[in-house]
């Protein structure tokens, strides 16, 4: 198969481009597109051999259920029967936005989508590309993170290239993604609700709207979302925060080819070829610490040290995800 790439403005796509991504997606085909937090690989949410098509594409475990993408919350309905209070509330602030919420699903959805479970996980994209492609295909999209199962989640279209190229038949290539990691999954079918994964909207902004909400222990987790077991945002090389210059020299003392990811250290104090520095605030580190990874992979290095950053606001998150990518 070849893979189309298409160029189109990420602000004013183009409305052929879209048609044309909609009758791939109607044929039962694969497309990748952008959305505010990193790129999906969409197919049609009702056709199962496309869905399954998708899961060899990524060569995803199948207990990994995935995210149905609407176009706004009235196409909920075709998805979830039982919407609670909070996930009103909380869809009306948030969508368009990075919160995926996981509601009961219908029985109508396929098996594949949800992995067996009785939930569904539903989120509208904030991306005019994303809610263009969407809205006018009608009837959800599911969507996964455009990588190869484990690999960092992709934010531009040639992350999902070097994963995907001969894999799916349609990228639309919008330019990088303005959040860099994803959304936020909240299961909203138990009271308080249950964040299963820290991304682009931060706990406090929940608990401002509908109060205090949980999160999961590794029991738990496993039992609401089985697919978190698997490796995930794991390049090649190891993967190994690090507090201070002093352990990246240790670890370099050793022998091993380092890259470094950094964003307060001073450079001069540690030896790295491939050494890659981060903005300081921690919304432009999560932007583009997912490139930082694969660039130092492409480069070949043993060991990838990334610089600890605050645990606050989406600070949270970006630690989640540096930790799963020790394992
Ligand atoms: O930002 C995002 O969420 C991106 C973009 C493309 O929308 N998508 C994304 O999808 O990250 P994926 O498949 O890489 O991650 C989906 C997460 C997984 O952790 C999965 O286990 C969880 O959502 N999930 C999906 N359906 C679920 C369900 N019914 N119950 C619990 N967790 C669910
Ligand atoms: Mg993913």
């Amino acid at each position: 198969m070849t893979t189309k790439v298409i160029k189109l403005s990420p602000k004013n796509p183009d409305p052929k481009a879209i048609a044309n991504a909609v009758d791939v997606l109607k044929s039962g085909g694969l497309v990748c597109f952008p959305t505010e937090t990193v790129y999906g690989l969409g197919a049609d949410s009702f056709n199962v051999p496309a869905i399954q098509r998708l899961f060899e594409a990524k060569q995803r475990p199948s207990d990994n259920p995935l995210i149905v993408h609407v176009g706004d919350f009235r196409e909920v309905s075709l998805f979830a029967g039982d919407i609670p209070p909070k996930a009103k509330t909380l869809a009306g602030q948030f969508w368009p936005g990075p919160l995926t919420l996981v509601l009961q699903g219908k029985e109508t959805v396929p098996d594949i989508v949800r992995a067996a479970l009785r939930t569904v996980a539903l989120r509208v994209p904030n991306h005019a590309v994303a809610l263009a492609l969407i809205r006018e295909f009608g009837s959800g999209v599911v969507a996964p993170s455009a990588n190869l199962s484990g690999r960092p989640s992709p934010t531009t279209a040639a992350h999902v290239l070097d994963d995907l190229r001969g894999k799916v038949d349609l990228i639309l290539d919008a330019g990088s993604t303005e959040i860099g990691i994803e959304s936020t999954v909240l299961d909203v079918t138990v009271d308080p609700p249950v964040i299963l994964r820290e991304g682009g909207l931060t706990r406090e902004q929940i608990e401002q709207m509908i109060g205090p909400v949980r999160s999961t222990d590794s029991m738990e987790l496993l039992k609401r979302s089985p697919g978190t077991r698997h490796r995930h945002y794991a390049p090649r090389a190891k993967l190994m925060i690090v507090g201070s210059t002093m352990e990246i020299e240790s670890i370099a003392k050793s022998g091993k080819k380092i890259g470094v990811i950094f964003h307060s250290f001073e450079p001069s104090s540690f030896e790295a070829k491939n050494a890659r520095k981060l903005g300081a605030d921690v919304k432009k580190f999560a932007h583009d610490i997912f490139d930082a990874i694969r660039e130092l992979d492409e480069k070949g290095v043993d060991v990838i040290l990334v610089e600890q950053v605050k645990e606050r606001g989406i600070g949270v998150a970006v630690m989640q995800r540096l930790r799963k990518g020790e394992e």
